[in-house]
């Protein structure tokens, strides 16, 4: 046998089959660990009885026997018997590896603003009152890395309403929501009417906030527009024009720190984060939270002209799409894949932090963090079979 499975006098270490005309190759302790019968599987919850060191270790196949529909085999040592439908094999054949959990750059559509036209866009009314709607709005934030609901009522705290349309808000030091206005002391530059480059939320936090909302209640007169850039996009281009920059940037942790009266957070990890099989996971980009590199000089002397591509690479204007949210509008999105920046705007007279007072509120919004594993969740329930009123989103997607 080759790749490691030996063919021992008393049995085989692996199951060979033929399915729809492909060549399928499963070690028997993978069969044994999956083996579905009531004995090794609660039939309610699918959740296994035994854990791996109840395996024998060195379990071979004795008995394999083929029906039309069902492969069973029996083990030894242990005489343990196993029925695996063919189909359940052939969905789960070895060489169909994936990531497995969608967050990967394989499971994204990679955009350039020029590629989006609108780009994804919802109604809040038609988002509660259709669930193909709402399963439409749910994936793009999984697909393309944001939505943008609009027609949100423009009420205090409806940020909370939106998130929990789709999971649980995740509560941080900043709130279960917080107000993006101008304060007079405040603890983050996202609170004053300064310009924000391309950043990603809470990169001193682990595990960070991965879904991040923010709605609209009322518009600066002049700025205060929103950027987003696709990090996974601007990664797979650095990946391709430097390779050695991305390699670097993968592998350096970068400390990032958070500090106030109440709170010390922080957090280190590389600008890049790969998966187990080297494919692009997720990003953080803070250059306002980065603490200083503690690292051996040459590292960090690398790090920084890495660094550096990046950073440019991340603020070129093709890659930055503009959006102006208007009242109301409600902005969803990935944190661990796309970054978020504004433009300076005025100070309105009366707005919290300027002298005067016109009675026009200023630029407010309103902020909250979710978690993507709830909304995947939450669309993946949407789409189970028998919700026939999805069929044709399934379809089109
Ligand atoms: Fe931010």
């Amino acid at each position: 046998m080759t790749d490691g499975y030996r063919r021992r006098a008393d049995g085989h270490e692996a199951l060979e089959l033929v399915v729809g005309g492909r060549k399928l190759r499963f070690p028997a302790v993978w069969l044994r660990d999956n083996c579905p019968c009531a004995q090794c599987v609660d039939p309610g919850s699918g959740q296994k009885f035994h854990d791996i060191t109840d395996i024998p270790d060195e379990l071979v196949i004795t008995v394999t026997e083929q029906a039309e529909d069902v492969v069973e085999v029996i083990y030894a040592p242990g005489q343990h018997r196993s029925a695996f439908s063919r189909r359940w094999l052939a969905e789960h054949a070895l060489d169909g590896y994936d990531d497995g959990d969608g967050r990967t750059e394989d499971d994204k559509q990679l955009w350039l603003p020029a590629d989006l036209g609108q780009g994804p866009q919802a109604s809040w009314p038609s988002y509660l009152a259709e669930p193909a709607d709402r399963a439409r709005t749910l994936d793009a934030v999984l697909r393309w890395g944001f939505v943008l609901l609009h027609d949100v009522p423009t009420e205090p705290g409806m940020v909370l309403e939106v998130a929990a349309s789709f999971g649980f808000v995740r509560e941080t030091n900043y709130g279960a929501l917080f107000d993006v206005r101008v304060r007079p002391a405040p603890g983050n530059l996202a609170f004053t009417s300064r310009a924000i480059l391309p950043h990603t939320d809470n990169p001193y936090r682990d595990p960070v906030p991965t879904v991040q909302l923010l709605h609209c209640l009322s518009t600066a007169e002049a700025g205060g527009d929103t950027g987003l850039v696709d990090g996974f996009a601007a990664a797979a281009a650095l990946r391709a024009g430097d390779a050695e920059a991305f390699d670097v940037l993968t592998r350096t942790a970068v400390p990032f720190r958070y500090i106030d009266k109440e709170t010390e957070l922080r957090a280190s990890q590389p600008l890049i984060q790969l998966s187990p099989r080297g494919r692009i996971r997720g990003v953080r980009f803070n250059n306002r939270s980065a603490r200083p590199l503690r690292l051996p000089y040459a590292e960090v002397a690398a790090f920084y002209p890495a660094y550096r591509r990046w950073a440019e690479l991340l603020a070129r204007p093709e890659r930055q799409l503009n959006l102006r949210l208007a009242a109301g509008d409600c902005l969803v999105f990935d944190n661990t894949r796309v970054l978020h920046a504004r433009t300076a705007f005025s100070m309105t007279e009366g707005s919290p932090g300027s002298p005067g007072s016109s009675g026009s509120p200023g630029r407010h919004l309103q902020g909250c963090y979710a978690d993507l594993d709830g909304l995947a969740s939450t669309l993946a329930v949407l789409r189970r079979p028998g919700n026939h009123e999805l069929k044709e989103n399934r379809d089109r997607n």
